[in-house]
């Protein structure tokens, strides 16, 4: 009988993560989930640890392998959500802990032959480019910083047979903020106006190109990043003023 692929998905909790889960859970794999709750999903192995704990990080990785075997597919959702600075927690939750991960795995994944098939992907945002007000300067720096490091481990790891891409989401409507755009309708409304595709993202398109990155088609992507926020980023700030002040449907 064919092994079954085992996926490891740090920040698989909840929100996005935990489509991603999901996803690869329909697929048939393996999956490891790495937070600081409990998976609620049937069929995961979950691993209860607070990225900003070296040893205890090390300890659960070891668990996972040794409980679901080499890896194929590593996916990074986590951002801080704690408390306190959250300079130093952005650095130590999203980057620090996505670099001793990914070097502590890295001789973990399934052997040659199928290699290429062996995939990273590291969530990211648009703040690593872009001035998102409502969010912290650590954020931005840990998500500019994780997107080279995405295009660094491309390189030095490729030699594993190891690719390594980066997924940005734009604004996504998860479960956990389905209230809140119930109740701000008009916000809702507006991400559609200004959105070229229409409507805001669902966790299913960032776990479906986070799927796409670890499935054989991407066999030769690398060191890549899939931006999915249907169009919204490629807008000029000056046009949007624009379309607000006379919208096009005004004539
Ligand atoms: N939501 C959006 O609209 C949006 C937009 C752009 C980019 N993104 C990016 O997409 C990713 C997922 O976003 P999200 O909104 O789904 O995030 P979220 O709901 O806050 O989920 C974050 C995940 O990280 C885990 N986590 C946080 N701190 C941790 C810690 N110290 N130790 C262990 N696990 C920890 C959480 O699990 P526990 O609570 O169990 O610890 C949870 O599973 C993030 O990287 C975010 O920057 C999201």
């Amino acid at each position: 009988m064919k092994p079954k692929v085992h996926t490891l998905v740090v920040g698989g909790t909840r929100g996005i993560g935990r489509e991603v889960v999901r996803h690869f859970v329909r697929a048939g794999h393996r999956v490891s989930v790495l937070g600081r709750r409990t998976s609620s999903e049937a069929g995961v192995s979950g691993h209860v640890v607070d990225l900003a704990d070296k040893d205890a990080v090390l300890a659960a990785l070891a668990e996972a392998v040794k409980h679901n075997g080499r890896l194929t597919n590593l996916v990074f959702l986590q951002r801080f959500r704690g408390e306190g600075d959250a300079w130093q927690g952005e650095l130590e939750v999203s980057l620090t802990a996505t670099k001793i991960i990914i070097e502590e795995l890295a001789g973990k994944f399934v052997r040659p032959k199928k290699a290429a098939l062996n995939s990273i992907v590291i969530v990211g945002s648009n703040a690593s480019r872009l001035i998102a007000g409502e969010q912290s300067v650590g954020y931005h720096a840990a998500k500019a910083a994780l997107r080279q490091m995405a295009r660094y481990y491309a390189c030095s790891l490729a030699p594993l047979g190891l690719r390594v891409n980066c997924v940005t989401p734009g604004i996504v409507l998860k479960d956990e903020a389905r209230k809140f755009y119930r109740e701000n309708e008009a916000l809702h409304a507006l991400y559609r106006r200004v959105t070229p595709l229409g409507r805001m993202g669902s966790p299913r398109d960032i776990a479906d190109a986070i799927g796409f990155l670890c499935s054989p088609g991407a066999a030769f992507i690398t060191g890549q990043e899939i931006i999915v926020d249907g169009g919204l980023s490629l807008l000029w700030q000056g046009s949007l003023a624009n379309e607000l002040t006379f919208p096009k449907s005004a004539g």
